[in-house]
């Protein structure tokens, strides 16, 4: 037993700069990382192996929804750890159902699986429409095409690869899933020439996530409702990135006036453990028959008590009125940082999901911020995202704002040989720091 204890303190004990190099030795290089070793957090921010303080506006990519250490999820966890962490889809766990049913209530779907993570959600989700189409009468195993839009993302599994867009994530491991078409975002014309009775399944992220936070129109959603009732295919909203409160409503399809067939789940999910969801309609759900579709570790006790209480805490707390409210400081703030650094072009987003659409290159701002102590993350080069938990203050707002501001006066300095011009400019200005408060 002190053995175990002192190999377990020297495991502590490995010095940053030796993980960092191990990762470098013995990993796959598939993530460009920074050298800092993250060991613990509470709440909206993060600590790393030397002490220093980050103010975390990614939130583990949209998954650390209530911050570090929440002591309600730590608790649940704790519990659960000393009961059973597993016991196979073969039996019933105590919190398996009630989930679904807790879903169900917040979707207004009838029924869920669950699986491991996004990609596995939206794996189910496409089985699923292909199997409704092969159980329809009459559908004579042509209904097999699946509609996704440009610009998405889905996932890295085969399937979620095959209706993920940018080519750099496809191309390299072609021959993908076949029947795969690409509808020009938000371009009805084009829709409606892609969609017809060959089609099982259109999939829209109603705010493309990766993509750099486009929000899907209101008449382009319809038309997809319309077109997939016609057809009998099945209308799918990736809600991974942007559901489940992020918006400041449970879903962001919820802002549109008719609701999807099916629904994929994962990120917030689990409050950072694993955990993966497709909802569905009766008339979808009813597609699966037992042996079908299974999954081993999906929707285990932990797991989903875990997300009970996410969800509970959500409500609880009304969470959701902090995302909208806090989002539209954010939203304020940055539009008068856009008076004055004319490298903004547009601020998008709803809630918590926010895009900073530059005229230059994001990956140095992100560098600068994180020198900064404040996390942030770029998508398709000029894109910085902020995903921060949904239990940020106004506090956390106002520091991100004085953090933020000096990446971008940073930036416009090194953006620009005349400083002297920009400066002029930014005397002109009020503080947006101010304005966000
Ligand atoms: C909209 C969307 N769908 C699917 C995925 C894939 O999820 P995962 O990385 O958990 O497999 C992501 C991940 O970023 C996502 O944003």
């Amino acid at each position: 037993m002190a053995k175990l204890r002192k190999k377990a303190r020297g495991a502590k004990q490995i010095s940053p700069a030796k993980i960092v190099a191990d990762e470098a030795r013995y990993m796959m290089q598939t993530y460009r990382r920074p050298g800092v070793v993250f060991t613990h957090g509470r709440g909206t921010h993060l600590y790393d192996s030397h002490g220093r303080e980050y103010l975390d506006f990614l939130a583990g990519i949209a998954v650390n929804a209530l911050g570090y250490a929440n002591p309600r999820i730590v608790r649940v966890i704790r519990r659960e750890a000393g009961r059973t962490m597993h016991v196979s889809n073969l039996f019933h766990n105590p919190y398996q159902a009630p989930l679904a049913r807790k879903l169900a209530e917040w979707s207004g779907l009838d029924r869920a699986f669950f699986a491991n993570s996004g990609s596995e959600a939206v794996e189910g989700a496409l089985k699923l429409a292909r199997a409704h189409a092969h159980a329809r009468a009459g559908s004579g195993g042509r209904q097999t095409r699946i509609l996704a839009l440009e610009n998405s993302f889905h996932g890295r599994t085969f399937g979620a690869l095959s209706i993920t867009y940018p080519e750099k994530y496809r191309e390299p491991f072609e021959p993908l899933v076949p029947g795969v078409e690409f509808v020009r975002f938000n371009d009805m014309a084009d829709l409606e020439a892609k969609f017809d009775e060959t089609v099982c399944a259109i999939i829209v992220e109603p705010i493309q996530g990766e993509g750099g936070i486009h929000l899907v129109s209101d008449e382009f959603w319809q038309r997809a409702r319309e077109l997939a009732t016609q057809h009998d295919a099945a209308l799918i909203a990736d809600e991974i990135q942007a559901g489940l409160g992020r918006t400041g409503r449970r879903f962001a399809y919820q802002r549109f006036s008719l609701p999807p067939d099916i629904v994929t789940v994962a990120k917030p999910l689990g409050s950072g453990l694993p955990l993966g969801a497709f909802l569905a309609s009766d008339e979808f759900a009813s597609a699966f028959k037992p042996g079908l579709h299974g999954s081993t570790f999906g929707g285990g006790p932990l797991v989903c008590a875990a997300a009970l209480e996410f969800l509970s805490v959500v409500e609880e707390k009304d969470l959701l009125a902090n995302v909208r409210e806090r989002g539209t400081e954010i939203r304020a703030g940055l539009k008068k940082l856009a008076t004055r650094f004319d490298f903004i072009r547009e601020i998008r987003g709803e809630g918590l999901i926010v895009g900073i659409d530059l005229s230059i290159e994001g990956g140095p701002l992100v560098k600068d911020a994180l020198r900064r102590g404040l996390l942030i993350n770029c998508t398709h080069e000029h894109i910085l995202r902020l995903l921060p938990p949904f239990i940020i203050s106004r506090r956390d707002v106002s520091e991100f704002f004085s953090k933020f501001e000096r990446v971008l006066a940073g930036a416009a300095k090194s953006a620009r040989p005349s400083a002297a011009a920009y400066d002029a400019k930014a005397s002109a200005q009020p503080m947006a720091l101010a304005a966000a408060r």
